[in-house]
């Protein structure tokens, strides 16, 4: 198979295990935007691009047409099953122990796989929003975070190791005081973090506790996620694609400033997972990664852009009693309770 980009070309990660998994793959959020056949269609041909991990979630409402095209990559002999390096992820409202492993049973049917190679707790939260809600929607079962509660989701997690139905498990949406409490207390360590990363909010502590730990950082919304729903909408957010820093950036390289997000995340040295269903893009973001990069100075210009700018606040998660957004991410170095 002739890829578009050789996908021995495109750089890698090396997990704490010894194993390694691709520094940039696909997202496949459709952002209440784009429908699951636009978004597995958008899979089916970035398989066929080169593009060897892709980023899977039961809430993104659309890994059973995305099995369909995974399993047709395998059956046309595309890809092997060994070759690709699948992430799927257990929403908030199946955090009990039999609600994790049949969560991650169903992924595996809808994906249609044997395994999942690195399986997340997406949110460190049990609190649950129905999809596609309101910004100010609010559930009265809310709770803050509990040691003893997540902890009770992240041993079941460390069963589906032990089963064989996941390689690896991960977090996402943690903060360092979330972490410095639950990781003395896990068997199996987590191999990788999923947490928001693009120009505008680069995270340098939480991005540099997560590498000191050999834990590999796994970029969400790269490029600012321009296509984000409504609810994750603020008047003050700032839009990467249009910081001064990387736009003269682009200009230099000739590229479009969504590309720049992308080889500076790769460069920085987390894994980014940017979503786009238009073939054109896709081939763009991968291929960018394996050519051209960003002088030293250029690197330097956009880490002195940071803007401190969180995108998905995650304000749908609140409880009863919670000041705002901030306390779902222990801003004081606390864990908010
Ligand atoms: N763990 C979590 O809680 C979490 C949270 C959020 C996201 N994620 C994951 O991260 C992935 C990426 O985040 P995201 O989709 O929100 O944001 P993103 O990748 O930052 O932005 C995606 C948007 O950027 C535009 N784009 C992509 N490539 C482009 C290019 N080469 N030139 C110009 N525009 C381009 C596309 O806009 P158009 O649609 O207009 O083409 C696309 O919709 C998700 O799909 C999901 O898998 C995880």
């Amino acid at each position: 198979m002739k890829f578009a980009v050789d996908p021995n070309k495109v750089p890698k990660r090396t997990l704490y295990t010894g194993d390694t998994m691709p520094a940039i793959g696909m997202g496949t959020f459709g952002s209440d935007k784009y429908d699951p056949d636009t978004v597995s269609k958008a899979v089916a041909g970035a398989i066929r691009a080169g593009y060897q991990m892709f980023d899977c979630a039961a809430v993104y409402g659309n890994e059973d047409r995305i099995g369909k095209v995974f399993k047709e990559a395998f059956d046309e002999g595309v890809v092997s099953r060994e070759d690709l390096f699948i992430t799927s992820k257990v929403w908030n409202d199946n955090h009990t122990p039999e609600k994790v492993l049949a969560s991650c049973k169903k992924s595996l049917t809808d994906l249609q796989l044997s395994y999942i190679d690195l399986y997340f707790v997406h949110w460190p939260f049990r609190n649950y929003h129905s999809p596609g809600c309101a910004g100010d929607a609010r559930n009265p079962d809310s709770r803050p975070f509990s040691v003893e509660k997540f902890m009770e989701t992240w041993k079941a997690m460390e069963d589906l190791v032990d089963q064989g139905l996941v390689r690896f498990i991960g977090m996402s949406n943690m903060t360092i005081p979330k972490l410095e409490a639950v990781l003395p207390l896990c068997r199996i360590k987590p191999v990788a973090i999923e947490l928001e990363m693009h120009p505008c909010f680069q995270q340098p502590e939480l991005f540099q506790y997560i590498s000191e730990k050999g834990i590999i950082p796994i970029g969400f919304c790269p490029i600012g996620s321009p296509s984000r729903p409504e609810r994750d909408k603020t008047e003050t957010d700032i839009s990467d694609i249009d910081l001064p820093e990387i736009v003269s950036v682009a200009k230099a390289h000739q590229v479009h400033p969504a590309i720049v997000c992308l080889k500076w995340a790769v460069q920085n040295g987390q894994a980014p997972i940017p979503f786009s269903v238009t073939e054109e893009k896709y081939i763009a973001n991968l291929k960018c990664v394996t050519e051209d990069p960003l002088t030293e100075e250029e690197m330097s210009l956009i880490r002195s852009a940071d803007k401190n700018n969180r995108l998905i606040k995650g304000q749908v998660f609140l409880w009863e009693g919670a000041k705002g957004w901030e306390d779902l991410w222990d801003l004081d170095g606390m864990i908010t309770k």
